[in-house]
C-alpha cells in the first residue's frame, strides 16, 4: 500500500513539476518575446497583458486535469465496492417481522455444520446444548473449536447441514431475521470501527439514539472515561485503521446501545 502510493505519489509530484515548469516556462518566452515586440511598437502593452492573462488561465486549467483523472480512477474504485454491496441478494425472509416479545431459550439439536467454502472440515459434529433464558454461559475451548461459529449459527449467519437451532421453542427458519438478529448483540473477536465520529459508531445499531442513552451506553463499556477525556468528546473524529485498542472498547459498547 505505502509503495503504490509513494508511486502514485511520485508520478504526480513529476507531473506537477512539469506542468509549472512548462507554464512558467512558457510566461517567460511569451513575456520576454512580447516585451520585445512592445519594444519595437509592433504591439500595445495592453494587448500583451491580457495575452498573458489567457495563457495563464488556459495553462493553469490544463494543469487541474491531471488531478481529474487521478481523482476520476478513485471515485471509480470507491463506487465499484459500494455497488458490491448493493448487488448483493439479500438474506431470505421466511416470516414478516412480528414484534413478538423474546425471552431466550436456546436450543441446538443434534447440529453439523461445515462453511459452505469449506465443506469437506466438519466444524460442528452433532452439538446439542441448551441454554436457558437469563443463563450467564461461557464457552471454552481450543483455537478452532468452533466458538465463533456457534454463535454465528445463532445468528443464521449461515444455514445447518444438519439438526436445527431454536430460540423460545421455535427453530430459526420460523423467526423473522430482523426481528432475531434485532435481539442479539454481539462483540466480535475482529474489532471493527468506521470511519466518523465516536457517536455515530456508538448509534450505529440505532441511530435515533438519544445524547444521554449513547453516554449512558459508553459508561456501561466503561468507554465513558477516556471518550471524556478527548477535546470534542464523543464527536472526536475516527479514521479507519485507527488504533484498534479504542475500535475494541467503542465496539464492545455499540453493542450494548441496543439494549
Ligand atoms: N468463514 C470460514 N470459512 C471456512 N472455515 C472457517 C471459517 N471460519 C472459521 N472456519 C474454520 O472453522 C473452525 C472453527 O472456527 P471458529 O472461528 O468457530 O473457532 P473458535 O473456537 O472461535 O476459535 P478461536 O478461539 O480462535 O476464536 C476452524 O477450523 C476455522 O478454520
Ligand atoms: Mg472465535
Amino acid at each position: 500500500m505505502v509503495h503504490v502510493a509513494l508511486r502514485a505519489a511520485g508520478f504526480r509530484g513529476a507531473f506537477i513539476s512539469f506542468i509549472i515548469f512548462a507554464l512558467f516556462g512558457g510566461i517567460v518566452a511569451v513575456m520576454w518575446y512580447g516585451a520585445s515586440l512592445v519594444a519595437s511598437g509592433a504591439m500595445s502593452v495592453g494587448d500583451l497583458v491580457s495575452f498573458v492573462l489567457y495563457t495563464t488561465f488556459i495553462g493553469g486549467s490544463i494543469a487541474g486535469l491531471g488531478d481529474i483523472y487521478g481523482q476520476l480512477q478513485k471515485a471509480i474504485g470507491s463506487s465499484e465496492r459500494v455497488l458490491e454491496i448493493l448487488e448483493e441478494t439479500p438474506e431470505a425472509l421466511a416470516t414478516a417481522y412480528e414484534a413478538v416479545p423474546l425471552k431466550g431459550d436456546i436450543a441446538f439439536k443434534d447440529v453439523q455444520f461445515a462453511y459452505p467454502t469449506r465443506k469437506e472440515v466438519t466444524v460442528l459434529k452433532s452439538l446439542s446444548l441448551r441454554i436457558g433464558a437469563g443463563e450467564k454461559i461461557a464457552l471454552a475451548g481450543h483455537s478452532g473449536a468452533g466458538k465463533s461459529t456457534i454463535i454465528q449459527l445463532l445468528m443464521r449467519f449461515y444455514p445447518l447441514d444438519k439438526g436445527s437451532i431454536q430460540v423460545d421453542g421455535r427453530s430459526l427458519e420460523e423467526w423473522n431475521l430482523a426481528q432475531l438478529r434485532s435481539h442479539i448483540g454481539i462483540v466480535p473477536q475482529e474489532v471493527l470501527l468506521f470511519g466518523g465520529s465516536i457517536r455515530e459508531n456508538i448509534a450505529y445499531a440505532r441511530p435515533e439514539a438519544t445524547e444521554e442513552e449513547i453516554i449512558q451506553a459508553a459508561k456501561k463499556a466503561n468507554a465513558w472515561q477516556f471518550i471524556e477525556k478527548f477535546p470534542e468528546g464523543l464527536d472526536t473524529w475516527w479514521e479507519s485503521g485507527a488504533s484498534s485498542f479504542l475500535a475494541g472498547s467503542v465496539s464492545a459498547l455499540r453493542s450494548r446501545v441496543r439494549f
